[in-house]
């Protein structure tokens, strides 16, 4: 018996030494305790006298190996903590990741810089449909099927009388449609012709104004140009006026600013001239305004249209137009306000 007992205390105690996780432990206990089980059964066979003899011997056995589990258990809860600090360790000395914050498109750069310019002078926003009836782009623009101005846009047709609106003026219409004067809206959005090279794409975004009220006039449209230029540009930048024609203005104007990057004294980007072609305007034709029912002997009105990317080009040296739509994001992710 005594040596049974030996032999199972080397054995335990041995595998014990083994043991990395609670769980190998707990197993060899339970082990430890079916054998202890089978020794103290053998007990029972055992002569009288020896019996008080060999019930001390079990006892020693049983309490010195619960302490050798309890002591191996510190050890092995030790080792397992060291194992997870070791899987979970962070080197705090490695490079934090970097989250690189989005940056807003040139075009939307410029269109809420332009909401935010004229809604400062009391512009509502209103925006058409990209799709329009040939009525809304043309017709009621005083631009009827046959007028040879129709050649000044190559329209992408869809239907006979449904198109790519060509411009953000058919919201004019729209607008006076609904509307009675007095009228200040400020309409963005995109248009279409079949236009493609370094300055024109085949679709581009446009910002139209719109003011109708009694007795506006063209001064009014030239200072209200001034306070856009002088805000969007350089406080020292100047508005020119030269005659023009577009069907729904009468007078019609082209409107030039003084070059922001000479101050005019004439340089590249304005081609010696020391001005910059930047919108069409003029004063709403009296035609147009009577074919939303607004009566042009009571009412006039002014009108502008630019163009988004040439805003753009010109507020930030842009050469190509292409380099807007390419959408690399090396590109249009340099630029703020
Ligand atoms: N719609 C014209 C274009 O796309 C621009 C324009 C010119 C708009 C004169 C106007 C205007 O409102 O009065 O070329």
């Amino acid at each position: 018996m005594q040596e049974k007992i030996n032999a199972l205390r080397q054995e335990i105690l041995a595998a014990m030494e083994k043991t990395e996780s609670g769980r190998a432990l707990y197993e060899l206990k339970v082990k430890f305790q079916q054998e202890l089980k089978t020794i103290m059964a053998g007990m029972k066979d055992l002569p009288k006298e020896e019996k008080p003899v060999f019930g001390k011997i079990v006892n020693e056995f049983k309490q010195s190996m619960e302490a050798a589990f309890e002591a191996r258990a510190v050890v092995v809860k030790e080792k397992e903590m060291q194992q997870k600090y070791a899987a979970e360790r962070i080197d705090i000395s490695m490079p934090g990741k970097k989250y690189t914050a989005g940056a807003l498109h040139p075009i939307t750069l410029v269109k809420n810089e332009l909401i935010d310019i004229f809604a400062g002078m009391g512009f509502k926003m209103f925006e058409g449909p990209e799709i329009e009836t040939d009525y809304y782009n043309f017709t009621a623009l005083n631009t009827p099927k046959d007028h040879p101005a129709r050649d000044m846009q190559d329209t992408f047709y869809l239907a006979e009388n449904l198109l790519l609106r060509t411009q953000t003026s058919a919201g004019q219409i729209r607008v006076m449609e609904k509307e009675a004067p007095p009228i200040k809206i400020l309409s963005p959005g995109r248009v279409f012709r079949s236009d493609d090279d370094a300055t024109h794409s085949p679709m581009f975004h446009q910002m139209e104004g719109l003011v109708v009220d009694k007795g506006i006039t063209l001064c009014d449209l030239q200072g209200m140009l001034g306070e856009f230029a002088r805000k969007m540009f350089t406080s020292s930048t100047k508005v020119r006026l030269r005659p023009s024609y577009f069907p729904f203005t009468e007078p019609s104007v082209e409107v030039d600013l003084s070059c922001s990057e000479c101050g005019g004294k004439g340089c590249r980007l304005c081609k010696g001239t020391g001005w910059i072609e930047v919108l069409g305007a003029g004063m709403v034709n009296r035609h147009v305004l009577e074919n939303c029912g607004v009566d042009p002997d009571e009412y006039t009105g002014f009108a502008f249209g630019m163009g988004i990317e040439r805003i753009a080009m010109l507020k930030y040296g842009i050469n190509n137009i292409k380099t807007l739509f390419e959408n690399d994001i090396r590109f249009i992710s340099q630029f703020e306000d």
